[in-house]
């Protein structure tokens, strides 16, 4: 990337606007936290409804430390040792921060980004950045830059190539809540970062810790049921001796009974379908994990399929594989069993 390009970038961000940026993840559309314009930009762009909060994307341990009143042991560990990488701390938040940004919770999500391209925009910027992923609310994140610029397309959002991201699905989310004895730690969203990996690295440290369920739909006001969604209805299938003949009949009936829209997500309705086709994913769960999104917009809009359908196998069951199925089980209009 170019110098200029990343000054531009910086120029754009002081000045209120939004711009899609690399991190290993997905792409991100970023604005300075500092600027209620640029915040305000990014669920207008996104078309995100307000009560979902942002996560802010620092560059080191000591920005990290400006956004919350608690940066406390077990927060320092995690850091310490995932950042940068694919896990969102939730930890209570700093009165500085914008309830704009945690849609009016008392806490904050913050990640260090991998990814050279963020790490030195936000550095140049010196201010942390807020950044859902770059797609329309509801639908398929983004994992190239060209994804992000067919979604924004005509609106002239400048958007920062750092090829395709490695990991290719969103950050793992930690809420971690601090008790006088241990951290209750809840996993609000997978990702790559798995619970095993959370567990084998605290076991080294002294930090007393359980994991736990978390019961409180308002602390995970993101977390809807129908997400990640293709342009064309997405069928699971769990029956492997289920026909495409039968799945297709069925699919038909079925839509027939959705309502228009779920969680402000539209769902398309189709009366017929002519040219379905089947999800493939690789068998190892980080490759998967890097081209599900690329996939499922590769079969809508270059080989126009007006229907796709996925059949999980027995593999799909072991836990490296939660994250890609928590996207494509939101992302299926319906699971056939
Ligand atoms: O990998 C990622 O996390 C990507 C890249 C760009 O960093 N970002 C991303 O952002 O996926 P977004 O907005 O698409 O998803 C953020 C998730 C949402 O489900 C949101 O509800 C949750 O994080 N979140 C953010 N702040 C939170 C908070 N204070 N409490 C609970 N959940 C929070
Ligand atoms: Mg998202």
């Amino acid at each position: 990337m170019n110098d200029n390009k990343l000054e531009r970038a910086v120029h754009l961000l002081r000045a209120g606007e939004v711009v899609a940026m690399p991190t290993e993840t997905v792409y991100g559309l970023g604005a300075a936290i500092d600027s209620v314009e640029g915040i305000n930009k990014i669920f207008s762009t996104k078309k995100r409804p307000f009560f979902d909060p942002l996560i802010v994307h620092v560059s080191s341990k000591k920005m990290a430390k400006t956004l919350t009143s608690d940066w406390h042991p077990m927060a320092d560990f995690l850091a310490e040792h995932f950042w940068p990488g694919p896990l969102t701390l939730i930890l209570p938040k700093a009165d500085s921060v914008n309830q704009l940004i945690t849609s009016g919770l008392s806490t904050v999500g913050i990640r260090m980004p991998k990814h050279s391209i963020a790490l030195s925009l936000i550095d140049l910027l010196s201010v942390p950045i807020a950044a859902p992923s770059a797609n329309l609310f509801g639908k398929t994140s983004p994992t190239s830059a060209s994804h992000v610029e067919k979604e924004f397309e005509g609106q002239g959002l400048m958007v920062l190539d750092g090829g395709p991201c490695e990991v290719g699905l969103e950050s793992t989310v930690l809420l971690i809540r601090k008790t006088q004895e241990h951290y209750q730690l809840s996993i609000l969203r997978s990702g790559h970062v798995l619970r095993s990996d959370l567990e084998k690295a605290l076991s080294v440290s002294r930090l007393k810790f359980e994991f736990v369920k978390n019961n409180e739909p308002a602390l995970a006001p993101g977390q809807l049921k129908h997400h990640y969604m293709p342009e064309v209805p997405l069928v699971l299938i769990k029956n492997k001796s289920m026909k495409l003949d039968e799945v297709v009949a069925t699919t038909l009936n079925k839509m027939s009974h959705l309502p228009a829209e779920v969680e402000s997500v539209s769902l398309k309705k189709i009366s017929q379908i002519k040219n379905p086709l089947m999800l493939e994913l690789p068998e190892e769960s980080h490759l998967a994990a890097r081209q599900l999104y690329s996939k499922l917009r590769e079969l809508v809009e270059i080989k126009k399929a007006d229907f796709l359908y996925f059949y999980r196998q027995e593999i799909h069951s072991a836990e490296e594989w939660e994250s890609v199925m928590d996207r494509l089980t939101k992302a299926a209009t319906f699971i056939l069993e």
